[in-house]
């Protein structure tokens, strides 16, 4: 059975993620920062096996090399990047931003999913799909800013995505592919209460993406119906 890298997985759309993929057969290594309080997920498979829960702080890069010796020979097929933080509040907008959290949000949502690509690399190279997902947003969009607010979140998805697109072209020859997906505005901590989609919906659909990627894709920047985004 193949194997999925998920981080963040221990609520919201990275919890989904997970129940998703392991209901399809597959073998989960699910990563969050606190495997003890993590119950959802320590539930979702009690007897199966097909689970292994990780301790990872993603912006903690000794960690994430530590991680990466720890699964040293362990062929993994996709790597998702789903962890993230949203960062900009309204009590710190423009005028008195804040740019220690700044440099923070840009470390989780952008340094971090490059830094566990290049520390998996080695097993990606060993799996079948070689594929690095990462989770976008459609906030990170230039072109469709047309409302401006949340630099720190809007910064940091769109600096994931030129990094991510780099990666697409740098990994061709190893043979390794990146999607850039955009889940949708999905009713979790972070989309909150209001929004439309369900985690559900929004994973089965970047899951159908995922199952559906041809090397002609990586690269691309779409969400979770599989539309291409504006960059
Ligand atoms: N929900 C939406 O509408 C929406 C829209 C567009 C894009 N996205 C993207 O989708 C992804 C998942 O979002 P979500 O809606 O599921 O958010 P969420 O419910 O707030 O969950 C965020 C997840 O990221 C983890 N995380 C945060 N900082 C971390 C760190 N330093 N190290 C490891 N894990 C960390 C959290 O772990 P803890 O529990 O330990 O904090 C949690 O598991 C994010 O990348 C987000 O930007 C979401």
């Amino acid at each position: 059975m193949p194997t999925v890298l998920i981080t963040g997985a221990n609520r919201g759309l990275g919890l989904e993620f997970c129940r998703q993929y392991l209901e399809s057969g597959w073998n989960v290594l699910a990563c969050c920062r606190s495997p003890t309080a993590a119950i959802d997920l320590q539930e979702l498979d009690p007897a199966q096996g097909q689970l292994s829960i990780h301790a990872l702080d993603v912006s903690d890069f000794n960690a994430v090399d530590a991680l990466a010796a720890s699964l040293r020979g362990t062929a993994i097929d996709i790597l998702l990047n789903n962890a993230g933080v949203y960062g900009d509040t309204r009590d710190r907008p423009f005028g008195r931003l804040d740019y220690a959290r700044w440099a923070e949000v840009l470390r989780i949502n952008t340094l971090a999913p490059v830094k566990l690509a290049e520390a998996l690399l080695p097993n990606l190279k060993a799996g079948q799909r070689k594929l690095v997902i990462a989770v976008s947003s459609l906030m990170g969009s230039i072109a469709d800013n047309g409302s401006g607010g949340s630099p720190l979140y809007r910064s940091s998805k769109s600096a994931l995505n030129a990094a991510m697109k780099s990666l697409s072209i740098d990994l061709k020859v190893p043979g390794i592919g990146v999607l850039i997906l955009h889940p949708g505005w999905v009713r979790t901590d972070m989309g909150g209460r209001e929004a439309p989609t369900l985690p559900a919906e929004s994973v089965a659909g970047m899951r159908r993406i995922i199952d559906g990627y041809t090397p002609a894709q990586s690269g691309r920047f779409l969400d979770f119906r599989g539309r291409e985004l504006p960059w």
